[in-house]
């Protein structure tokens, strides 16, 4: 879909009041799509109508608990691609992990992979997380980690490590006949960097190549952090020094 305008494409975005929700949404209107947004019943998509003067227009808001398939059957229908981001996303200690992490993540994405398959949908776009691929005590010390490479999940249940354990259980019900499936983070080779930056991490060579060859565009990471600060100053949450002004 990147570098293409489609006037009348419809694109659904389950959490679209999330982060990388609304990041989509931001990208999807300025490139004329129409969207049907999901968001969790009865919290607030106020700021999605802010994002581009035509969003009142081409934003339709579903309210949605990932975990009710009917709800995500309707906001899917009608769609050309999805881009699955509703899912918990926390680091903090769960009281019932089952019920809290693992349900909506793993069947919340059953749910939209259905949904998808039985409305025709071209693409869905699932972000997982780095997680699904760390930690594994068990993979070989200096090797790059790659789609071969997934975290253990015993070994982090046995330990409390939640939020790995659901970014791969639910990774695991991606490919579904019929329905094509981007996980941007997994398709990653941890990049050469000319210091080390992770500890443990092994650089390997050309390592964005496929997420290019998809049609991702990266961001300097100059840009990116001066982009950050800029953004962080014009609403006051960070102070210009003197020697900046
Ligand atoms: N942010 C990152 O740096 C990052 C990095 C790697 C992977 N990811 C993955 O990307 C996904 C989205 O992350 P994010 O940072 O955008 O998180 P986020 O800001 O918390 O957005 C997640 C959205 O999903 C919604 N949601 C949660 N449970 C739901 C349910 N049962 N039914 C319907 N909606 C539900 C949330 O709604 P409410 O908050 O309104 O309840 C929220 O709008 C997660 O799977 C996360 O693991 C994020």
């Amino acid at each position: 879909m990147a570098n293409q305008i489609r006037e009348e494409e419809v694109v659904c975005v389950t959490g679209a009041n999330g982060f990388i929700g609304t990041w989509i949404v931001k990208t999807l209107l300025q490139k004329h799509y129409k969207i049907h947004a999901t968001i969790f019943p009865n919290s607030d998509p106020s700021h999605l109508f802010t994002l581009h003067p035509e969003a009142k227009s081409r934003i339709t808001i579903f309210p949605v608990n990932i975990l009710d398939s009917n709800a995500v059957s309707s906001a899917i229908k009608n769609c050309s691609g999805v881009f699955h981001v509703a899912s918990p996303c926390t680091l903090e200690d769960p009281t019932d992990p089952q019920k809290e992490l693992l349900e909506p993540a793993v069947q919340g994405t059953l749910n939209v992979l259905e949904a998808s398959k039985r409305a025709g949908v071209k693409r869905v776009v699932l972000t997982s997380s780095i997680s699904a691929m760390v930690p594994n005590p068990n993979w070989p010390e200096k090797t790059a980690i790659d789609e071969t490479s997934w975290t253990d999940v015993e070994y982090c249940k046995l330990r409390g490590k939640w939020y790995p354990s659901f970014n791969w259980d639910a990774f695991q019900h991606v490919e579904k006949p019929n329905v094509s499936c981007s996980c941007g983070d997994n398709l990653v080779r941890l990049t050469g960097f000319p210091d080390e930056t992770q500890p443990g991490l092994t650089p390997c060579k050309d390592a964005a190549r496929r997420l290019i060859d998809l049609g991702l565009v990266f961001t300097p990471i100059q840009d990116a952090i001066r982009e950050a600060a800029e953004s962080l100053m014009a609403k006051g949450f960070l102070q210009r020094t003197p020697s900046q002004n």
